[in-house]
């Protein structure tokens, strides 16, 4: 921090403006003391915060002409967004026919996002209870997109998911 002092200026009166040239007094400021607090450029780059990572694999619902998945990766930072908002960021849909058209927008009242965990369930939400109620008789592994975080902000992993796993089973 640096600071800067002002210096007191005496300052005199125009003629035309007192009326009498011999009687002119000067007239003394005293600048408040004013200090300016800059901040300093630093030279030295601030150490980046290392937020964990979790990377996530998305296996596409149905075969290319090769007979493979397509496989798409995305990497995330640990707990800071649903699935259903990561598979909309990065374009990959969540939705079959019905859903596209009648979905709730990530409400957890239509049962229409539902996505299954192949690899890393543990670093995911716990169920909510539009799960428990959409997703009931459902396999174990099957979870809506909408309502599962990502990461605890403290994980770091691998997620591995099926997208409309309705159309294989
Ligand atoms: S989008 Fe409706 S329950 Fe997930």
């Amino acid at each position: 921090m640096s600071t800067l002092n002002f210096p007191v200026m005496t300052l005199r009166q125009p003629p035309e403006f007192t009326g009498n040239v011999n009687r002119q007094k000067p007239i003394t400021l005293h600048p408040r003391r004013r200090h300016l607090t800059l901040p300093l450029a630093s030279n030295s780059p601030q150490p980046a915060e290392q937020k964990p990572i979790i990377e996530l694999q998305f296996i596409g619902p149905k075969a290319g002409g090769d007979g493979k998945y397509p496989v798409d990766e995305v990497t995330e930072v640990s707990g800071e967004k649903v699935l259903r908002k990561i598979m909309e960021d990065n374009k990959l849909e969540l939705y079959a026919t019905y859903g596209k058209l009648m979905n709730c927008g990530g409400g957890g009242s239509c049962g229409t996002c539902i996505v299954e965990v192949i690899e890393g369930k543990d670093l995911l939400s716990e169920r909510t209870n539009a799960e428990l109620k959409y997703l009931k008789k459902k396999p174990e592994s099957w979870r809506l997109a909408c309502q599962t975080i990502v990461g605890n902000k403290e994980n770091s992993g691998k997620v591995v998911i099926q997208r409309l796993p309705q159309w294989k089973k």
